[in-house]
C-alpha cells in the first residue's frame, strides 16, 4: 500500500537556497545544497505523486526520474513559481532555505572599490512565501513547512521550532537542528515533526530519503484523515 500510496496526488516541493543580486556578479545566499528537497521529490514520485519541484540554487543534483523541474534564482522568483505552482497541488513542502532579506537595490553595474570605505548594504525584508501560502490554501490542501534552528543558552531548537509552527500555520512543519555541521549540505539529517495538535514526532538520523519517507509517512496519514 505503502508503493503507491501518493498516487492521483500533485506535490509542490521548494528545494535549495534562493540568491538575492547585489549587482551583476554578486549576491547573499546561503549554504543549501537541495539535497532534502530533491530527497522529497524522489520519494514522492516513487510514491505514485505527480511531483512539481522549485529548485533555487542547488549542488549539482540530478533530476529525480519523472519529476517536473522549475528553476528560480531570487526568494521573490520563488515566490512566483511557488504560488503558480500551489494553485493546483494537494500538498506543498517549503524545504527550500529563502533568505529573509535581500538588498534594497539592485545596481546594474559592477559595484567599484571606491579607495575609501565601503558603504553598507542595505537591506529589506523578503516576502514570507510560506506564511502567503497558508492564507492562499485551497481547501483540503496540505502545507509543509520546514525549520532550521539552533538552540541557546534560554531556548531550546524544539521550544524554537514550536514557535515557528505557530507564527507560519503550517500543518506540519520538520523541525531540523543545524550549527555544527548539521544538515546543510550533509548527506544525512535528523530532526522532529510538530503539528499544531501538539504532537511531535522524533524523525531519527539517517540519509534524507529516510527524512524524505517519514515527512510522506506523516503526510499520507493527514490525507487519509481528510478524506
Ligand atoms: O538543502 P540541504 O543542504 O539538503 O539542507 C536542507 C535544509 C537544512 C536547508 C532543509 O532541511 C531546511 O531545514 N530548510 C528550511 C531552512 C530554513 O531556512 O528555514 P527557516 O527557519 O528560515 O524558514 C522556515 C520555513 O519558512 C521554511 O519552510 C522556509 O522555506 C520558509 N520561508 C522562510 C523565509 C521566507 N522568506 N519565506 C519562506 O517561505
Amino acid at each position: 500500500a505503502l508503493k503507491r500510496s501518493l498516487e492521483g496526488v500533485h506535490v509542490a516541493i521548494s528545494a535549495g537556497g534562493t540568491r538575492e543580486a547585489l549587482d551583476p556578479v554578486r549576491f547573499i545566499g546561503n549554504r543549501s545544497s537541495g539535497k532534502q528537497g530533491y530527497a522529497l521529490a524522489r520519494v514522492a514520485a516513487q510514491r505514485g505523486a505527480r511531483v512539481t519541484l522549485v529548485a533555487g540554487n542547488t549542488a549539482d543534483l540530478a533530476t529525480p526520474a519523472g519529476v517536473d523541474l522549475v528553476r528560480v534564482g531570487s526568494a521573490v522568483e520563488l515566490r512566483d513559481a511557488m504560488h503558480k505552482v500551489a494553485a493546483d497541488a494537494d500538498v506543498v513542502v517549503m524545504a527550500a532555505a529563502v533568505a529573509d532579506f535581500r538588498p534594497v537595490s539592485l545596481t546594474g553595474h559592477k559595484i567599484k572599490k571606491t579607495g575609501g570605505d565601503p558603504d553598507p548594504i542595505a537591506l529589506t525584508k523578503n516576502p514570507d512565501i510560506l506564511v502567503e501560502l497558508v492564507s492562499a490554501r485551497r481547501t483540503g490542501q496540505l502545507i509543509v513547512g520546514f525549520a532550521a534552528e539552533t538552540g541557546d543558552e534560554t531556548t531550546s531548537v524544539l521550544d524554537y521550532g514550536r514557535a515557528k509552527l505557530r507564527r507560519k500555520g503550517c500543518d506540519l512543519l520538520v523541525l531540523n537542528a543545524v550549527g555544527d555541521g548539521k544538515a546543510f549540505e550533509q548527506e544525512d539529517n535528523a530532526g522532529w515533526l510538530l503539528s499544531p495538535d501538539g504532537s511531535e514526532t522524533p524523525i531519527p538520523h539517517g540519509p534524507k530519503t529516510q527524512v524524505a519517507s517519514a515527512v510522506w509517512d506523516a503526510v499520507t496519514a493527514r490525507l487519509t484523515e481528510s478524506q
